[in-house]
């Protein structure tokens, strides 16, 4: 294996997800949670969209940066939604968000640079940053302070290496949401220091009050701003593989070249499929799924709160908690691994996410409420023959 891969670590819930599965092919029961997708099925005018653009024939390469009706859709549907206004031409389809993470990091990172990125984090972070040769330096996110960064702490952190920050929000694993005070702050860091920040807003459609902040709320950011977004979760289109970035104009032309010599282009029916993301009756489904989201939430939360040794905040956005396992006297991987094996319950440990997510679980509640009930039951009478 090449020196670049060794201490990068993959996403550990499609492992987990291979281990839950040889255990229900053995005939155990075993309750979901680790995935990080939605249950529901991609809305069906997606779905007929995509299979009608199959048989008309969008069966050939697309546009490196993407097919255009669909960067002028999301370019109109982000200016519609924060006072940034969006040019089409700064944006570049991918397949997948995880692809953009990769795309921008390694055309703008150079090897020697420092990233600072929030932790416990996404591990795609952690991994790009690994992968072009530079150094991911992480700054742990406080239960104490809702998950939110603390700026001063960012700070202290900076060097002159330092290229970039990296934000997610709301976030996975924690669920954290970050105030617009937080963004700017941050974005005023990053002009003292001349430094880009990429921001992932996945999950900006996926919230429980008020609309989240997004770094597009910010005046003046957009030249030193890599967004990310896609379909994957909002959507409900995980297997589709469509994600996008906004990207500064002067950066555009190295990102599209990553593009360009990796994946050539994203898939050309999922492109146009998914410009039916965009129609009122597809924002109807969405919404009924964040309903959905938020009735879970509230029932995986309260019961977790009932259990002993297990503390957890009720996260406002995302469809990830995040509780604190400390109380249970064991570590974030052996409480998973037992919960797996003994209780049916597959969750992920947190330190999946990094080294700070030690004493947490993170259990995804994109699941039915009848099978988040049933790991509740199993949670706490695992928790009370301990
Ligand atoms: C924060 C975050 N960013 C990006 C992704 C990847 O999304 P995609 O499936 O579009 O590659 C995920 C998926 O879990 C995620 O949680």
């Amino acid at each position: 294996m090449a020196g670049r891969m060794s201490g990068i670590s993959g996403e550990a819930a499609f492992e987990t997800l291979a281990r839950a599965n040889e255990l229900e092919r053995q005939g155990r029961s075993v309750v979901h949670l680790e995935i990080g997708e939605p249950d529901f099925d991609t809305p069906s005018p997606i779905v007929n969209a995509g299979v009608d653009w199959l048989k008309k024939g969008a069966t050939h390469y697309a546009p490196v940066a993407g097919i255009w009706e669909l960067r002028q859709r999301i370019a109109g549907e982000l200016s519609g939604r924060y006072p940034n206004k969006i040019d089409p031409s700064t944006i570049i389809i991918t397949p997948g968000a995880k692809m953009m993470i990769f795309s921008m990091i390694l055309s703008v990172v150079d090897p020697g640079d420092e990233v600072i990125y929030p932790a416990p984090a996404y591990p795609a972070y952690e991994a790009a940053i690994r992968i072009a040769g530079a150094t991911p330096v992480a700054v742990r996110l406080e239960e104490s302070k809702g998950f939110r960064f603390d700026l001063d702490e960012v700070a202290l952190k900076v060097t002159p290496r330092t290229k970039m920050f990296v934000i997610n929000s709301p976030q996975n694993p924690t669920g954290g949401v970050l105030q617009l005070e937080d963004i700017q702050g941050l974005f005023k860091l990053a002009e003292e220091h001349d430094l880009l920040i990429l921001s992932d807003e996945i999950y900006s459609k996926i919230f429980y009050a008020e609309r989240p902040a997004s770094t597009l709320d910010v005046p003046g950011i957009l030249n030193r701003l890599l967004m990310v977004n896609g379909f994957s979760k909002t959507t409900a289109m995980t297997g589709w593989r469509l994600g996008y970035g906004v990207v500064p104009a002067d950066l555009f032309k190295a990102v599209e070249l990553f593009v360009n010599t990796s994946v050539s282009s994203t898939a050309t029916f999922t492109q146009l499929a998914g410009i039916e993301a965009f129609t009122e009756e597809t924002g109807v489904a969405v919404q009924s799924m964040v309903r959905e989201f938020h009735k879970r939430r509230d029932v995986f939360v309260d019961g977790l709160n009932k259990i002993k040794g297990i503390r957890c905040l009720r996260p406002a956005g995302a469809f990830y908690l995040f509780p604190n396992v400390s109380g249970l006297g064991m570590s974030s991987k052996e409480v998973a691994d037992r919960l797996l094996n003994e209780a049916g319950v597959a969750c992920l440990p947190g330190t999946a996410f990094g080294d700070y997510g030690e004493g947490y679980l993170r259990f995804s509640f994109a699941n039915s409420l009848s099978n988040i009930e049933s790991a509740l039951e199993r949670i706490k009478t695992f928790v009370d023959n301990l």
